[in-house]
């Protein structure tokens, strides 16, 4: 299976059914994951920063136009004490999250990551949306080690249909990933699962996309309406036949695959995946290629403003209960958690 699979064998594995087919594609999947990242499972804490934003993607919860939230962003020191928390719940990297909010300024973002950087000896990975060329290099030069963009489809007129430009600007994900590779960040990237009018061709040459771009870390999670969005509503679907549903085997077919295509790379067990199997999902991810989780570190106050999609798992939860949650659910399935960074292992440097 592995080895020799191509778009053409990604799409038929991605529209498997026959339960017995699908056992191989976990077991592969399982082995490729334990050959070449190993039995521990790193944990990144989130942090969710502010909730403003200035994008409207179609999908979003904090998109601008929702005026039903409360909009919130943290300080510096709100920053600086998830930070601790990190250190002290034992995480090796903490992901300062926010929607596009220029209200966090570059200087700002500058100043937290030096600090985190001189103060712990955390990982810094940054997840704040298509920011300014200037943004992205200060930042890597205070020490910022990765940052997250996940392109979400790799189908371009999909893309434009749900990611409506910031007025006269027309940005390309795919150019930003790029640049972030070449300022020597880790770059993470990945995709929504059943978005509508997302087909099985395009999610195939989705996955094609991660092998191509040799990202680093690589997240896929269903995609949840949110009501009060353009897609939460009656949105426009992909005829019968070629839509791709939102549904937990779908997403752990394109985490094995991912797996499979791209075997150094860190996969996480998304939130999203575990708000739609709130028993196990998180669970699965893990066992059919996944080796990462990011638990939330976000104080309740805010968390609970930060809801990119309804019903979202762990919502009320305190950062020690996500981290006693998770060590619970690592260990029961025999697997233990990581020290250190847990950067990517890599075969062939860049
Ligand atoms: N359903 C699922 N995932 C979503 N995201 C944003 N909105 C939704 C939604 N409604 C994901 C996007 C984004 C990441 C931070 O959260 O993929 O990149
Ligand atoms: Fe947050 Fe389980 S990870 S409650």
């Amino acid at each position: 299976m592995i080895g020799t699979m191509g778009r053409e064998d990604v799409l038929r594995w991605l529209r498997e059914t026959d339960p017995a087919n699908l056992n191989d594609l976990w077991q592969t999947a399982d082995e490729v994951r334990r050959a070449n990242v190993g039995d521990e499972v790193h944990l990144r804490g989130l942090i969710e920063a502010s909730n403003y934003c200035v994008r409207r993607c179609g999908y979003c919860g904090i998109r601008l136009e929702n005026r039903a939230i409360d909009r919130y962003r943290m300080t510096e020191s709100d920053v600086m004490n998830c930070a601790s928390l990190a250190v002290t719940l034992g995480y090796g990297t903490v992901v300062i999250q926010a929607g596009e909010d220029y209200g966090l300024t570059r200087d700002g973002i500058a100043t937290m990551v030096r600090r985190i950087k001189a103060e712990t000896p955390l990982a810094v990975t940054l997840s704040l949306g298509e920011r300014p060329d200037d943004d992205l290099v200060e930042w890597r030069a205070a020490g910022a080690d990765r940052y997250l963009l996940r392109f979400e489809t790799s189908d371009s007129e999909l893309y434009d249909r749900i990611h409506p430009p910031r007025a006269g600007q027309q940005g390309d994900r795919f150019d930003i990933l790029r640049r972030l590779l070449e300022l020597g960040y880790e770059v993470g990237s990945g995709i929504m699962v059943g978005i509508p009018g997302q087909t099985w061709s395009t999610l195939a040459n989705d996955l094609m996309m991660f092998r191509e771009f040799d990202l680093d870390m690589i997240g896929i999670g269903p995609f949840i309406p949110h009501p009060q969005t353009p897609l939460g509503s009656t949105p426009e679907v992909a005829p019968v036949d070629a839509q791709v549903p939102a549904d937990e085997e779908t997403v752990l077919r394109c985490i094995a695959l991912t797996r499979i295509l791209c075997p150094e790379a860190n996969i996480p067990s998304t939130t999203a995946l575990a708000t739609i199997n709130r028993t196990s999902g998180r669970e699965h991810g893990l066992q059919r290629g996944a080796n990462i989780v990011m638990p939330n570190l976000t104080p309740p106050r805010y968390r609970v403003k930060y809801e990119i999609y309804p019903a979202k798992a762990c919502i009320e939860e305190t950062a020690e209960q996500c981290a006693m949650c998770l060590a619970g659910r690592i260990r029961a399935i025999g697997r233990t958690i990581g020290t250190g960074q847990g950067a990517r292992h890599r075969r062939v440097h860049r």
